[in-house]
C-alpha cells in the first residue's frame, strides 16, 4: 500500500492561541482560518497534532487536563468535518532527557509505523524551531510560523527556513510543496526560474486563490500581446494586473479614491479588483484603450513570491482558452495550455475557486462590473451602497459581461433544484447539496454534501470539466441559494448556460 504523506500540527500558538496551560476545553480559542485551513489539507495529508506540554511534569497541568483540552479541540474539528488522525503529547521537561519531546522524532517514527505515513514526504507546521528542527530531523519539511511564540524565537531558526504570518498561508506553501517532492529548494529554484521567465517577456501560469492565471510582465507590451495570443482572446478585453503591494498600486494609478483604499485594506490580500484610473505606466494593450487598471493582490503565498521574485506588476487573466471554464488546478492548465508557457507553478487546488469581484473606481459612483470570491454584501458592509453594472450591456466592458462565458463544450441548462427536468438522451447534473435518490441521470456531479456555498464555489469549475469530459448530450445546472457566494456561482452558471433553456437546446 501506498504511503501517505503525514501534516503534523504543533498545538499551542499554530493551531490554538497560546494562553499558558490550558486546563479545559472553554480555555481554546482557535486561531482564525484554522478550521478552514485543514479543511483544505486533509484532502492530500493525514493530520496529526504533536504537542510538548511540560506543565505537566512541572505540576501546573494533569495529564487529565491535557487530555481533556485535546478532546475537546478533536471534537470541535469533527464538528466541522475535520479528521485528527491521532494526537501525541510529550509531558516531560527537556532536562528529563525522555525521548519524546520535540525535536526528538519518536512520536513521528510512531505515526509513520501505526498510520503508514512517509515522513519524507510529511511536513511540521509550529511556532517554535523544534519544530522545524523536528521535520529536518525525519528528511521531511519544517514550516515555521509566526503566531503564538514565533516572533520570540525567530532568531533561532534554521537558516532558509520557511516563515509564514499563519497556518493559512503555509497551506498555500504545503499544497505546492506535495508537488515538489517536499524539497523547499527546488520549490523556490522554480519561483526564481518563472521570476526570470517574466522579466525575459515569458509567460509564466500561477496559482491564485481565485482561478490559475496565465501572467506577463504588465509593462512590457510585446509580453503582453503574446497573453492574447495564447489565450485566444479578443484585444478588446482587458487584463487583470496583479500586485504585491499597496505602494506598488500607487505607482500605477492616477489616483486612489478612499472608498477604494478602505476596500483594499479589508480584503486584500483576497479576491477583489478595483478598477483605477491609470497612469501611462501600463501600456494601453493591457486596458484596451480603457481609462482604468484593473488590480488586485491575490492571497496566495507562490503568487505573491512570484511578483515579488520578478519585481514587475504581472498582468494575468485566466490561464484557459477564451470563453471556456476558468482552471482552479495546475493539471487544468496543462491539459489546455501545456506547451505554449514557460513555466507552470503548480500550487494545488485553489482555495476559493471562482474568480474575484470586480469593482470600478472610473466613474463619480463605485460599480460591481463582476460578482465573485467577495460577495457583494461585504463590499456594501464596507462603502456603502454600490451600483451594479446591467447585466446585459450592449458593449460589453468585461467579458465577465458577455452573455456565454466559463461555458463547457457540452450545453448546460439551468434548472431550480426541485424542478423535474425531462430531456433524453445522456444527461448530466450539477447539483448543489446531496443529489437526488432517484434519478436518470448518467452522471452527478455534487458541489457540496453540507450545502456549503464557500465549498461549493470552490468545486464549481473541477466539477463542470469533469461533466464536461463525460460525453454528455446536456448538463443540467441546479441553481443555488442567490446569497454571499452564490449570487457568484448562478452568474458563472448563467454564463455557461448562454441563455439556454431545455426548449431551447
Ligand atoms: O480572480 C481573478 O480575477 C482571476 C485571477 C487570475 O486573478 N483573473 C481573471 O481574469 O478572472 P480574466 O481576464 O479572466 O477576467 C478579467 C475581467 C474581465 O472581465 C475584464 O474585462 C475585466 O476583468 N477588466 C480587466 N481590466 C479592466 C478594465 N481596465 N476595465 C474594465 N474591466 C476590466
Ligand atoms: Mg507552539
Amino acid at each position: 500500500m501506498k504511503r501517505r504523506a503525514g501534516l503534523f500540527l504543533d498545538r499551542d500558538g499554530t493551531i490554538i492561541e497560546d494562553c499558558g496551560h490550558l486546563r479545559n476545553g472553554w480555555q481554546v480559542a482557535f486561531i482564525p482560518d484554522t478550521v478552514e485551513t485543514l479543511k483544505r489539507l486533509q484532502d492530500e495529508f493525514v493530520l496529526f497534532i504533536i504537542t510538548n506540554q511540560s506543565g505537566v511534569a512541572d505540576g501546573a497541568l494533569t495529564l487529565g487536563d491535557v487530555n481533556g483540552v485535546n478532546n475537546h479541540i478533536i471534537s470541535h474539528l469533527a464538528d466541522a468535518g475535520v479528521v485528527i488522525q491521532d494526537v501525541y503529547v510529550c509531558p516531560h521537561r527537556r532536562e528529563d532527557e525522555c525521548l519524546c519531546i520535540k525535536p526528538k522524532p519518536h512520536f513521528l517514527y510512531q505515526a509513520a509505523n501505526r498510520w503508514n505515513i512517509d515522513l519524507s514526504l510529511s511536513i511540521v507546521v509550529g511556532d517554535h524551531p523544534h519544530d522545524v528542527e523536528l521535520a529536518n530531523n525525519v528528511g521531511g519539511c519544517g514550516i515555521y510560523v509566526l503566531t503564538g511564540h514565533g516572533q520570540k524565537h525567530l532568531q533561532e531558526l534554521p537558516p532558509e527556513s520557511l516563515v509564514v504570518p499563519r497556518l493559512k498561508e503555509a497551506a498555500d506553501w504545503i499544497l505546492a510543496l506535495a508537488r515538489y517532492n517536499n524539497k523547499i529548494e527546488n520549490l523556490k529554484e522554480e519561483l526564481r526560474r518563472a521570476g526570470e521567465a517574466i522579466r525575459q517577456g515569458q509567460l509564466v501560469v500561477f496559482p491564485t486563490e481565485t482561478v490559475y492565471g496565465l501572467g506577463a510582465n504588465a509593462c512590457d507590451a510585446q509580453a503582453i500581446a503574446r497573453v492574447f495570443q495564447v489565450k485566444g482572446r479578443p484585444r478588446f478585453d482587458p487584463l487583470i494586473v496583479h500586485i504585491a503591494d499597496i505602494a506598488q498600486t500607487e505607482s500605477l494609478v492616477e489616483e486612489f479614491p478612499a472608498a477604494a483604499r478602505r476596500l483594499a485594506e479589508n480584503f486584500w490580500p483576497g479576491p477583489l479588483t478595483l478598477i483605477l484610473p491609470k497612469n501611462n505606466r501600463i501600456p494601453e494593450i493591457v486596458t484596451a484603450g480603457l481609462p482604468g487598471v484593473a488590480l488586485r493582490m491575490p492571497d496566495n503565498q507562490l503568487a505573491m513570491a512570484l511578483i515579488r521574485e520578478s519585481g514587475v506588476p504581472i498582468a494575468a487573466p485566466s490561464a484557459n482558452p477564451f470563453g471556456y471554464i476558468s482552471p482552479t488546478t495546475a493539471d487544468h492548465v496543462r491539459e489546455q495550455l501545456g506547451e505554449k508557457v514557460s513555466v507552470i507553478l503548480d500550487g494545488g487546488p485553489c482555495r476559493v475557486g471562482v474568480e474575484s469581484t470586480i469593482v470600478s473606481f472610473v466613474d463619480e459612483q463605485p460599480r460591481i462590473l463582476r460578482p465573485g470570491g467577495i460577495p457583494m454584501e461585504e463590499i456594501e458592509r464596507i462603502i456603502g451602497p454600490v451600483g451594479q453594472i446591467e447585466q446585459e450591456q450592449r458593449r460589453p466592458m468585461s467579458p465577465g459581461q458577455l452573455p456565454r462565458h466559463y461555458s463547457p463544450q457540452t450545453p448546460l441548462i439551468l434548472a431550480d433544484h426541485d424542478e423535474q427536468v425531462t430531456i433524453s438522451g445522456r444527461v448530466g447534473l450539477l447539483s448543489f447539496g446531496p443529489s437526488p435518490r432517484f434519478n436518470s441521470y448518467v452522471s452527478i456531479e455534487v458541489l457540496s454534501q453540507s450545502c456549503d456555498l464557500n465549498e461549493a464555489a470552490s468545486n464549481l469549475y473541477s466539477a463542470l470539466r469533469r461533466l464536461d469530459a463525460k460525453n454528455l448530450d446536456v448538463i443540467v445546472a441546479h441553481l443555488v441559494p442567490n446569497e454571499g457566494l452564490g449570487i457568484t456561482i448562478n452568474n458563472r452558471l448563467r454564463k455557461a448556460s448562454g441563455g439556454r433553456t431545455a426548449e431551447k437546446l
